[in-house]
């Protein structure tokens, strides 16, 4: 996806993967810096530990606590800073890190683009509260939706996430469990459906999948989760996770190259990979 984008972009880059350990975080970019990379993307679980580890934070990663994008920025001769994969030439004095996070802007692009879904005044069941769960709840009701039910298997965590939601966001009323009533969205960020054998991680008997108008699943692999397949028996507009990975990855190009990203470009090959593999 990355590649197909920066191609795209007439950028003589390359985007690869690497493996490393929490505990060589700090000193894998370090290298990175080193070696001028333009920027990184951190995946599970470096994306906290890494709040520690920039030089600078934008507001996306402080409000959200976790960095899955860093850009290296450097200092030219005149004392500016511009991002490396923006230099204009000259020499680079000294680079820095900028962490920033793009998964929560994610969610509500591929809610919009995939889904049609409006947010604001909206009823939502939330499937989850770890990690992704927390980001999914808090960034819904920063746009306003109306009524969120909290659903996890461990309900403490559901709670704590509902009492941050009720200090920050006074106006959206949260509950824990399932709603009573019809609701616009169903929304998975659970892992459950990674694993072919998973069950669903919607009860059914206790919510009919039919009482939502639409359902997204975070999951992207497979391409249909016992979720996803419900749901499409059940006659709801769904859309699974690769508009989040889409929307996640574009941002981060966006950060990096200071140009709009080539959404079509990068969907194309993001869905043919997600086929062949
Ligand atoms: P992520 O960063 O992807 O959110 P996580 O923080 O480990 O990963 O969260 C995984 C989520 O899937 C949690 O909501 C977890 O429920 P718990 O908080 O009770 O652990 C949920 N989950 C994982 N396996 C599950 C299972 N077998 N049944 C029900 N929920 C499960």
């Amino acid at each position: 996806m990355q590649n197909a984008g920066i191609e795209a972009l007439g950028l003589n880059w390359r985007y690869t993967a690497f493996e490393t350990r929490p505990y060589d975080l700090a000193a894998a970019i370090e290298g990175a810096r080193a070696m001028r990379f333009i920027g990184l993307n951190l995946t599970v679980p470096h994306k906290l530990l890494a709040v520690d580890l920039m030089d600078e934070l934008d507001e996306s990663a402080r409000v959200w606590g976790a960095v899955n994008t860093v850009r290296f920025e450097g200092r030219g001769a005149d004392g500016d800073w511009l991002p490396l994969g923006q230099w204009k030439g000259g020499e680079i004095l000294k680079v820095r890190t900028r962490g920033f996070n793009t998964d929560a802007d994610a969610i509500t692009h591929t809610l919009r683009d995939d889904l049609q879904c409006e947010l604001s005044g909206a009823s939502v069941l939330l499937l989850g509260a770890g990690g992704a769960g927390r980001v999914a709840a808090l960034k819904l009701a920063a746009e306003g939706v109306g009524r969120l039910w909290l659903v996890n298997r461990t309900a403490s965590k559901a709670e704590r996430i509902g009492a941050e939601i009720r200090t920050d966001f006074p106006n959206v009323a949260v509950e824990i469990g399932y709603p009573n009533q019809d609701v616009d969205l169903i929304l998975n960020a659970t892992s459950l459906g990674l694993k072919p054998d998973d069950p669903s991680p919607l009860d059914e008997g206790k919510y009919p999948i039919n009482r939502a108008a639409a359902v997204y699943d975070m999951i992207y692999r497979p391409a249909r989760t016992r979720l996803l397949q419900s749901a499409q028996s059940g006659d709801c507009r769904m859309a699974n996770g690769t508009g989040m990975l889409l929307h996640q990855g574009a941002k981060a190009l966006e950060i990096w190259s200071g140009k709009p990203a080539p959404l079509g470009a990068m969907r194309v090959a993001l869905e043919s990979h997600l086929h062949e593999h």
